[in-house]
């Protein structure tokens, strides 16, 4: 092995190999953690509010001779999520990490050969920060955040020299033909870093798309209905994560909504249309750093999710979740679950009080949460 001189990120470093220099490229990208919109957000062009967390995945490139290795940290204590389907045990491949990986090798270079750059030999190493250390997930979008940082690193090895949409669309064509469904706003937030508003691609126009034309072409077209645009906290605000320590599988409860959602079509439309008010309030909020108005929309997307689990009888707020949500309701402030819920995290939008936050610190504590301690990275 060679010794390292300290990585940073997205640092070509060079190494001494027994006398020889070696370029070692790294690349990380953030985890992530959605603030509002969830579920609206996977139909094309509804909005969610997504911030990225200074917990990492980093990838790095070596160069090697006539064959390559890869290597990652998560291939042991890698939790398997399983379910049912028509009855029958069925493993859910979507999470497994080595999956978004090939696809996100795969992805970059189809796209350095229509550049006409010439493929070569390499040894990857992953390393994610993106789990618990017995390997339980904490639900911060470990899969987005490989495939980014697997595009990021690739492509500094090819010298593609891709801004943050190539790469956010690279990443996610290789997360799409991996996970199937999903809106690849956490695509988007681990490419970023901050806090975005974003409304999701119409993923059937790329499906159909990457039947008729070349993966290059694709991707420097305009996407419909994809935006991506950046948002701040307000100075006086902060954002709180708990983690209810019980994991859950995203791709599967996506599944669940889009099922039920059919046979109540208009209870859904109607959830749908309310959550964009509700995102479009949020953003604005944001946008004039009012803090009151971004907390009265995090209580009513709660209420708007809760009523899009009654129309599908999916568990989106379990149990656990509820009570935290609801120590901090008790507080005055505001408090949600994040992303598909059935577990994972939580999210409270607070001020910057240390009574205000150590009274919901304390509370969460009472009732086993657990403090992710976690802060917003900046704009990539
Ligand atoms: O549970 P998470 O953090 O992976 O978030 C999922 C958010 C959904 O809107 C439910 C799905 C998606 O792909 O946007
Ligand atoms: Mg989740």
């Amino acid at each position: 092995m060679h010794e390292l001189l300290s990585p940073n990120q997205d640092q070509e470093l060079l190494i001494n190999n027994i006398g020889r220099f070696l370029i070692l490229i790294t690349a990380k990208a953030s985890g992530k953690l959605y603030i509002a919109g969830e579920y609206a957000v996977v139909e094309k062009g509804y909005p969610a509010i997504i911030s990225s967390v200074d917990k990492f995945v980093t990838v790095s490139v070596e160069a090697s001779e006539s064959e390559g290795t890869l290597n990652s940290n998560r291939f042991t204590d890698n939790m398997i999520h399983w379910n049912r389907e028509n009855g029958k045990f069925q493993i859910d491949t979507r999470d497994n990490q080595l999956e978004f990986i090939i696809a996100a090798i795969n992805c970059v270079e189809e796209y350095a050969l229509q550049l006409g750059k010439k493929l070569s030999y390499f040894n990857i190493n992953i390393e994610s920060e993106l789990d618990s250390d017995n390997g339980r997930k904490y639900g911060l979008g470990s899969s987005a955040a490989v495939s980014v940082a697997t595009v990021r690193a690739l492509s500094k090895f090819y010298k593609l020299d891709l801004n943050n949409k190539t790469i956010y669309k690279l990443a996610a064509l290789s997360h799409l033909s991996v996970q199937g469904n999903g809106s690849l706003g956490d695509v988007a937030a681990s490419t970023y870093g901050g806090i975005i508003y974003y409304t999701s691609p119409d993923r059937n126009w790329i499906i159909n798309s990457l039947k008729k034309e070349p993966l290059f072409t694709i991707v420097h077209q305009e996407w419909p209905n994809l935006s991506i645009e950046p948002l701040d906290m307000p100075n006086n605000s902060k954002l709180l994560i708990g983690w209810t320590g019980s994991p859950a599988s995203t791709s599967i409860l996506v599944e669940q909504i889009s099922y039920s959602k059919a046979q109540k079509l208009k209870l859904y439309e109607k959830f749908l249309k309310d959550s964009k008010i509700c995102l479009e309030r949020m953003q604005e909020g944001f946008l004039n750093a009012d803090l009151p108005a971004i907390q009265a929309q995090i209580s009513k997307n709660r209420e708007l999710l809760t009523s899009l689990s009654k129309i599908t009888n999916v568990v989106i707020e379990t149990e656990k979740l509820t009570e935290m949500c609801n120590v901090v309701e008790n507080i005055g402030q505001a408090a949600k679950s994040s992303g598909a819920g059935g577990g994972d995290c939580g999210i409270a939008i607070v001020p910057d009080n240390n009574e205000i936050i150590d009274n919901i610190l304390t509370a969460w504590k009472e009732i086993d949460v657990i403090d992710l301690k976690l802060n917003i990275t900046d704009r990539s």
